[in-house]
């Protein structure tokens, strides 16, 4: 059993007990607070594991093995940014698994937005962007049984107070953080609190299946549609224009040819 572990902060600019106390809904009533771990992501699949409730966080101030999308490891370092991971129990069936992804970048853009006045925008399908630099991104995984979704984890990355000198040299070109674009420092402890509480809103919105009202919100967000873009799928790199998304989340791609193709996932470049 991992212990709810509230009382375990020494970083003072993250308060769990605000966060709680500022939450709306049920995302985020339960926190379990870590000074290190391995991965947000694996904790709050060992929590799912022991039958914890949906809305369960897990929160890091740093993490040794933070993972990303394709097999990338997630720079983590202290003190600075927001490490969390999600518990969600949806009642709905693998293949609609981008939808959730898509959920957690509409409510974290809208949220960092707020924050900050940034000109945040999502990059499909889990990318929050400003200045075309990479500023946070989601990592969702599920529990599958019988092609229903057991659970989702949904991990968040947002790189808020971090420097410019403590990203290394290879993502220095690609990679910022909300301090960097703002010259400001930023409370973790109302970022986190913002975050999760439009989760909860467009978690909601999921849950009843309102996807249009999703979709088309993810639309107004992203900065990847209408724009000429390449998408590496394991072996394969397709370029074209990025058209839509579909009902499950999908990417829709005109290629040049002017047939259409749908991308489940992949890692996408925006090209001028
Ligand atoms: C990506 O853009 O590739 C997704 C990055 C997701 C990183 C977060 S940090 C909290 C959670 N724990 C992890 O190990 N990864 C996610």
């Amino acid at each position: 059993m991992i212990p709810e572990s509230a009382n375990q902060i020494k970083s003072p600019a993250l308060s769990i007990d605000r966060i709680k106390a500022g939450v709306k809904g049920i995302m985020g009533r339960k926190i379990f607070f870590y000074e290190t771990i391995d991965s947000t992501n694996t904790a709050a699949a060992a929590l799912a594991g022991e039958g914890e409730e949906e809305g369960a966080v897990v929160v890091a101030d740093s993490q040794s093995k933070g993972r990303g999308r394709l097999g990338r490891s997630w720079l983590s370092p202290p003190g600075v940014n927001i490490y969390m991971s999600i518990l969600l129990k949806p009642e709905m069936v693998a293949k609609d698994a981008t939808l959730i992804t898509i959920m957690a970048a509409v409510g974290c853009t809208i949220a960092l937005r707020k924050v900050t006045g940034l000109d945040i925008t999502i990059k499909w399908p889990n990318d929050l962007m400003v200045s075309e630099k990479k500023l946070g991104g989601i990592l969702t995984e599920t529990r599958v049984v019988r092609k229903r979704m057991e659970y989702a984890i949904t991990g968040i990355g947002v790189n808020v107070n971090m420097d410019a000198d403590a990203l290394p040299d290879i993502v220095k070109e690609a990679a910022t953080s909300i301090k960097m674009e703002t010259g400001k420092s930023f409370s973790r402890t109302e970022v986190i609190r913002e975050v999760l509480n439009e989760i909860d809103d467009w978690y909601n919105i999921l849950r009843k299946k309102r996807y249009s009202e999703l979709l088309s919100q993810w639309k107004h967000l992203t900065s990847t549609l209408g724009r000429n873009v390449q998408v590496v799928l394991g072996k394969e790199t397709l370029q074209g224009q990025a058209e839509s998304i579909n009902d499950e989340g999908m990417l829709v791609l005109r290629l040049p040819s002017g047939a259409s193709r749908v991308v489940q996932c992949g890692d996408l470049t925006l090209l001028r």
